[in-house]
Order: structure tokens, then sequence, then C-alpha cells
């Protein structure tokens, strides 16, 4: 019995382990007001907002959150979001206003996502929209709509308190209750945010077996700062992660922040980007040039490797049968790091190649460089040979245009729907002379380049 709040209401159900929380609520509840569009995760038409025991409201996509997620967490659908009284929240009001809704089917989508930001004060209109897709009003009408609706009150019936949990479903509540569990079940399937499982549920229609959960995993949820570095749980959400990286390495941060939208980052988990294997996950390039580990566990077990060597080749991963990842460490250093995601949708979009450097310069020559890339090989990879051509000369156009040819050594890349292999490597090449040209201080993004 799965137990938790909806619109305010305490809610008793029987679930199934992989029933979704869009087909919960409108077919089992007739609450049709959350719309199905993609059903992926790619257009926030199914939006809602989830809020955990930290009291903190997150806009989710209901499409691929499956009912044990929930377990003790509180729900918001569109139909929660005006007062008892019918009066309109300030983001309802304000999209009348500024005519922001005309077919009205991503408005939905639209208004709760608002709402979350508009609770948590958050300002950058943009990003919180960059998940709702609107195929009729355009963004401008909306997005000054969530900017009148920031300066309003959060209403007081927004208040939603996470109720005790139970788990209708195996979810261990620690690392060690969860390593127990998965040796006794190598077979089962783990769901982190389910951003990637939710897919073969709704697009592969695959039945799964023996599942667990980590979403109440509270100690593979955490961020420490250690005295070696940083120690991310491989729970924790990509929200999380980005921004544990603001300060640290904010390119990181600004590549992770075109990682999916809002509500995909609010669901994934590190550990899922990671144990995936995709070659174009956005995650591994960026751990790799900073050097980072990764510790597996299974039962008591513990091992632990540079997070290259996890991925063997396209579809194989270190990692044996009851294994997960338990946590990743990085080391402390200086900020060199630069991260340059390529997609051919600025925002919300799977990278097609991306490459991250950590190239360190000293006395004018390079002392160190760690380059990694997704999208070039069938694995997140390690430049070496790129790294071995600049390693010890001095750090100067000259010399990076010598190391060019190296990336023909390091990948083979294939052409597919997202690149072609010629225009993978043309444009990997590009990333270096980027990262050298953004060394001297010119600025190289489209967002900063001026005419
Ligand atoms: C709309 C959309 C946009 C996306 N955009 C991006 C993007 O921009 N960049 C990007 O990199 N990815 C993107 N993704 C892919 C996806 O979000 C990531 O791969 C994500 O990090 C997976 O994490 P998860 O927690 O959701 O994994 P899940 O779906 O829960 O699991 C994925 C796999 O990892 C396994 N797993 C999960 N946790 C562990 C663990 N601790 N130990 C061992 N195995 C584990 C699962 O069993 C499963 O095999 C996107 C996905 C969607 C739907
Ligand atoms: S239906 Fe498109 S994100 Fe859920
Ligand atoms: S109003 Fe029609 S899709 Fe947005």
């Amino acid at each position: 019995m799965l137990k938790f709040l909806l619109n305010g209401e305490t809610i008793e159900a029987e679930v199934g382990a992989t029933e979704t929380l869009l087909d919960f609520l409108r077919e089992r509840r007739g609450l049709t007001g959350t719309k199905e569009g993609c059903n992926e995760g790619d257009c926030g038409a199914c939006s809602v907002i989830v809020t955990g025991e930290d009291g903190v409201a997150r806009a989710m996509n209901a499409c691929i959150l499956f009912m044990p997620q929930l377990a003790g967490r509180a729900v918001r659908t569109v139909e929660g979001i005006a007062g008892p009284d019918g009066a309109l929240h300030p983001v309802q009001q304000a999209m009348v206003e500024h005519h922001g809704s005309q077919c009205g089917f991503c408005t939905p989508g639209f208004i709760t996502t608002m709402a979350a930001a508009h609770k948590n004060g958050a300002k950058d209109h943009e990003d919180q929209l960059a998940g709702n897709l609107c195929r009729c009003t355009g963004y401008a009408p909306i997005l000054r709509a969530a900017e009148a609706a920031s300066r309003a009150d959060v209403p007081d019936w927004m208040d939603d308190t996470a109720l005790t949990a139970q788990a209708p479903y195996p979810m261990p509540e620690s690392s060690d209750a969860l390593a127990a569990w998965y040796a006794d079940h190598p077979d089962a399937t783990l769901i982190g945010g389910a951003t990637d499982v939710g897919l073969w549920v709704t697009k592969q229609l695959r039945e799964l077996g023996d599942v667990a959960f980590l979403a109440r995993c509270t100690d593979l949820q955490q961020i420490e700062e250690t005295e070696d570095g940083l120690r991310i749980g491989a729970a924790c959400t990509i929200t999380q992660v980005l921004d544990a990286m603001r300060d640290r390495h904010p390119s990181m941060a600004e590549m992770l922040r075109r990682y999916g939208s809002v509500q995909v980052r609010n669901a994934a988990t590190i550990g899922g980007n990671i144990a995936n294997g995709s070659p174009i996950g956005d995650s591994p390039p960026a751990l790799i040039a900073l050097g980072a580990t990764l510790h597996l566990r299974h039962g008591e077990t513990r091992r632990e490797m540079p997070l290259q060597e996890f991925f063997v080749e396209y579809g194989k991963q270190d990692r044996a049968p009851g294994e997960f990842v338990e946590f990743v460490t990085i080391p402390n250093q200086r900020d060199t790091l630069k991260c340059y995601k390529l997609s051919k949708r600025h925002d919300q979009d799977i990278s097609a190649v991306c490459g991250c450097f950590n190239i360190v310069v000293a006395g004018g020559s390079v002392a160190r460089a760690r380059i990694a890339f997704g999208g070039m090989a069938g694995t997140p990879k390690r430049a070496l040979a790129v790294e071995q051509a600049l390693i010890g000369k001095a750090w100067s156009e000259e010399n990076m245009e010598a190391a060019l040819p190296a990336f023909e050594k390091d990948f083979a890349p294939m052409s597919d729907m997202r690149a072609s292999a010629e225009y993978r490597m043309q444009t990997a090449k590009n990333m270096l002379r980027r990262a050298y040209v953004e060394s001297l201080g010119v600025p190289a993004s489209v967002l900063e380049v001026q005419p």
C-alpha cells in the first residue's frame, strides 16, 4: 500500500511497481488536467509538483515517475494550484493577464512548473521553463507572466508536508540495506530517478521483474566535503550535483544547467548517469577530466577504480550482478575545467559531442592535462594522445594546433542521427581551440560573443 498526499488529500492505494504517476492521475483519479504529450520526459505537459521530506517543492515529469517513488511525498497537480475558494494562484492570474495560453494543451504543465519555481523564489525563468514546450503561444508572454507572478507572495494553500513513508516495494533506506538486498537479488533492476528506466516502460513496454528504488536511500543522497575532495552519493540528483559544482567547477555547473530540464534534473541521479554506460551521458566526461574515482559495492565488498575504467565498451561496464555504484569522489584541485556541450537544441537536448578539458598551465607550459569526451566513441573516453601531445609543451597556439591530429589517434567517431563522424571530429578539435582561446580570456561562447 502506497501512502502519499495528493492536492492536500491523503491517498492510500495499491500501486504497480512501474505504474506511472501520469497514468494514476488520469486513469484512476480522473485528474486529466495533467497532460500526456511525449510520455518520455521531453515536453513538460505532465509536470507536477512533488514535495519531499526536506519540504522543497520540485517540478517533475509525471510520465516517467513511478508511483513507489512517491512514498511519503506530497504531489500537487494543476487541479490543486488554485485556492480552495477558487482564487487563482498568482501564476494563473499572470498567465491570464499576459495572454500566456492559446490552445491550452501545454498550459497545465507550465502552470505547475511556474508554481514550483514561484514557491522556491526562482527568478531564472528561462531555465525553469526550458523543459516545457509550447507550440502556439510563443514563450515571451509566458516568461512575462512568470516575471510578473514572481512579485506576489506564495499562497498559504501551497503548503505541503510530506507524510511518513511506507514502502510498497523494496526501498532500502541505507547503502547497507541496499547492498544486502541487491546481493540477494542480483538480477533486479535498481531505479534511481527513472529518467532512463521510465522510458523502458513507457516506450519499450518492458516488464522489469524485481526492482528496488533508491528514492529513500538517504546516505546515497549526500554530497560531502572530505579532506581529499568531494564525495557524491550515487543517488544524488543532477540538481544537487549542479548546486555543488557552482562554486567549485562553474563550467561543469553551466554544462549541467543544459542537462535535460529542471524536471529531469530533479529526478535523474548521478549514479544512473554513470551506471547506464551511455556514450553521450554528460557527467562522465566532466568527472573523468576531474580525475574522479568510482566506488562500487557488492554486499560487504567494496572496490574503486578511475571512472574511465568503468566503461569497457559500448553497452558493457565493469559491474558485476548485484554490484552497485555507491559514490563517486572528485579530488580537490584548483579549477581549470572547461566543459563544452554541443547539441542540436541549446536546452533540453542530449549531447552530440561533449568535451571536457582540465588543462593546468604552469610557467607558460602545460603541466597536466586530462581531457575526456562523450559522443566520440562507444563509451565516454579520455583523449590520451591529445593529452600527451600537449603535456610539457608551451601552451601556445602553435602547439595547440600541432596537437589536433592526435584526435585521430584517440577517436574514430560514428555517424548517427545526432551528427556525422566528420562533424564530430571537426567540432571536437574546435573545442580544444576554444579551450585555448578562452584560456587567454577571449569570450568564445555564443552567449558571450558580441557582434
Ligand atoms: C527528457 C530527458 C532528457 C535527458 N537529458 C539528458 C542530458 O541532457 N544529459 C544526459 O547525460 N542525460 C540525459 N538524459 C538521460 C538520463 O537523464 C540520465 O542518463 C540519468 O542520469 C539517468 O539517471 P536516473 O537516476 O534517472 O537512472 P535510472 O533511469 O533510474 O537508471 C538508469 C540505469 O542505471 C541503473 N542504476 C541507477 N542507479 C544505479 C546505481 N546506484 N548503481 C548501479 N546501477 C544504477 C539502473 O538500474 C538503470 O540500468 C535525459 C533523459 C530524459 C528522459
Ligand atoms: S508527457 Fe511529455 S514530459 Fe511527460
Ligand atoms: S498554448 Fe498551445 S501548445 Fe502552448
